[in-house]
């Protein structure tokens, strides 16, 4: 089953999960992988950065993209990161001066996989895993800058996940979508920032659709198209804010005047 216009077969539910699957079992997965000019380690189940551009281009839309020298950063700013995987944007954001870094996931191994990597590059006083599903074991915290690099591609409502791995893929009808878009600014500090990396495997008119009935509006901060094989794939960086409303006062008296 696929769900909205697409030609190209790239919003395939069913391509994501034999992506996923072809990620996880094959044979030169590796155990270390180099990028943006360090070594990380790389568990099994975890989501695999070389395999896909979009850890990549997550760095370049945080301005974590280049090897980073390790900055204190005592009064720099606060990130929750969910959906961590590896870990490599949490520790990016921790060597890049963020004083602060959560790194969640709902993938055991994940949380493990970030542990290790804040270890190797000497960040582990500033990046502490959590194993939690979006925002369930955050308690009342809040955060300077929220980001997800997200499992952008729906399946069907009803779909039971085969594997961890599989969840770095899809979201069954969007439900998790949904519930980031509705909780993510509970979470924020004054004037902080709820981000969302998404990409045109998805389907951004429902995505936009369902941030409408959460009371959303989502504003495009970068963008970036992708060769992934033969399929250019735009890529984008959200901002979520509450929807705001042009009061019809002023609009009626625009419209007088003209
Ligand atoms: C596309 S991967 C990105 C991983 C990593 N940020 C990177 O760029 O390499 C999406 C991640 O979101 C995690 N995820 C999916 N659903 C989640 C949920 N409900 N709560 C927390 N993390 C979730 C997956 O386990 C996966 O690690």
């Amino acid at each position: 089953m696929q769900y909205g216009r697409d030609t190209r077969g790239i919003r395939s539910h069913i391509r994501s999960l034999e992506r996923s699957r072809a990620s996880r079992t094959r044979p030169d997965r590796p155990r270390e992988f180099t990028m943006l000019g360090r070594e990380w380690e790389l568990l099994d189940d975890v989501f695999a950065p070389p395999y896909s551009p979009s850890t990549g281009v997550a760095a370049d839309f945080l301005g974590l993209g280049t090897p980073l020298p390790q900055r204190k950063a005592s009064a720099g700013p606060s990130l929750l990161e969910i959906g961590c995987g590896s870990g490599v944007i949490s520790v990016q954001a921790a060597l890049g001066g963020h004083a602060t870094v959560v790194a969640a996931d709902i993938n055991p191994l994940a949380v493990e996989n970030a542990r290790v990597n804040a270890a190797r590059h000497g960040v582990e006083d500033r990046v502490t895993a959590v194993c939690s599903d979006l925002f369930s074991a955050l308690g009342g915290r809040r955060f300077d800058r929220i980001f997800w690099s997200s499992n952008y591609v729906r399946a069907p409502e009803d779909y039971a996940y085969g594997s961890m791995h599989e969840r770095a893929y899809v979201d069954p009808g969007y439900q998790a979508h949904r519930r980031y878009l509705s909780e993510v600014t509970d979470h924020l500090t004054e004037g902080g920032r709820a981000l969302l990396h998404f990409c045109d495997r998805g389907e951004p008119d429902a995505l936009r659709s369902i941030a409408a009935e959460c009371g959303r509006e989502l504003r495009t901060v970068r963008s970036r198209t992708v060769l992934e094989g033969t399929d250019p794939i735009r890529h984008v960086l959200l901002e979520i804010r509450p929807a705001t409303t042009r009061p019809a006062r002023g609009r009626n008296r625009r419209l007088v005047r003209v």
